[in-house]
């Protein structure tokens, strides 16, 4: 039985092999890229993905907690990380480590993730050093869209790599084990992981990054909309469309269940 990775499994990765990693949310897909990936992000785009929400700012911590318990249960190797959704941390440090330490209790999570840069230096230190490994999220931070103005990326001008490469250096001082790069200019992505002892994992960012991530029904193509980031590896919503459509014609023609598929009586 193979062990499971761990955050400073990955962070030994920075400047090696890509770091492969997807978001999860649900069991049995988790299972299958258990098989394939280093860790799994229990994301909080599960409200938009799983649960029809705008954004994600609506994500309670509970639903974090089922999903990641569904996420762990389907697994064995993959290192699973649970996003900390918006409002259960921005606060102070001691609200951020109550409801990380409830997220690592009862999910039994190897790590949590958290939006932002400097602003999230204290608490990311806080986490740390009481024993919960963080992976910081910079760039484009989906929790602040309302601040931002919509999913805009980052660092477009050169006049704002600065801010940028400081909040990658604070999240990096302050102990992260990785840093998500989010919808960040390529050349920018690409000088941030030069600079930094810490993997970087890109999303929209740059193929110079130590890993990448995606979400997953986004690379499955299950996504109604995807942006110009995702490549689509897999034609899954395509796949439904059709097995959905062959099921109601079959049961409409009373084709289905067939022979194979009823119980015979014993007498
Ligand atoms: O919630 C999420 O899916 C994420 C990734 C896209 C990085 O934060
Ligand atoms: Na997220």
């Amino acid at each position: 039985d193979q062990k499971r990775l761990t955050a400073p499994d990955i962070t030994a990765r920075k400047g090696g092999d890509p770091i492969v990693a997807l978001t999860s949310y649900h069991a049995h897909t988790a299972a299958i890229a258990d098989k394939y990936v280093d860790f799994l992000l229990v994301g909080d785009t599960l409200g938009m993905v799983m649960h029809g929400f705008e954004s994600t700012l609506p994500v309670p911590l509970e639903l974090m907690i089922i999903h990641g318990r569904a996420v762990m249960r389907g697994t064995k190797r993959a290192l699973v990380v649970v996003d900390m959704p918006f409002g259960t941390y921005e606060e102070s440090p001691a609200q951020a480590f109550r409801n990380a330490a409830k997220i690592v209790k009862e999910t039994q999570c190897g790590a949590i993730k958290l939006e932002g840069g400097r602003r999230m230096g204290e608490t990311i230190r806080f986490l740390v050093e009481r024993g919960i490994p963080v992976v910081a999220h910079i760039g484009l931070t989906p929790q602040s869209i309302n601040v931002l103005g919509g999913f805009k990326t980052q660092g477009r001008k050169r006049d704002q790599w600065a801010e940028i490469e400081e909040d990658a250096r604070i999240v990096t001082e302050a102990g992260a084990f990785c840093v998500v790069l989010e919808a960040v200019v390529e050349p920018l992505a690409a000088r941030i992981t030069k600079a930094i002892p810490i993997p970087t994992i890109g999303i929209g960012a740059s193929a110079e990054c130590d890993g990448q991530i995606l979400v997953m029904e986004d690379m499955l193509g299950l996504s109604p909309r995807v942006p110009k980031f995702v490549r689509e590896f897999g034609e899954v919503g395509k796949a439904i469309d059709r097995a959905i459509s062959s099921y109601a014609t079959e049961v409409r023609t009373r084709s289905f269940p067939g022979k194979a598929n009823i119980y015979e009586s014993k007498d």
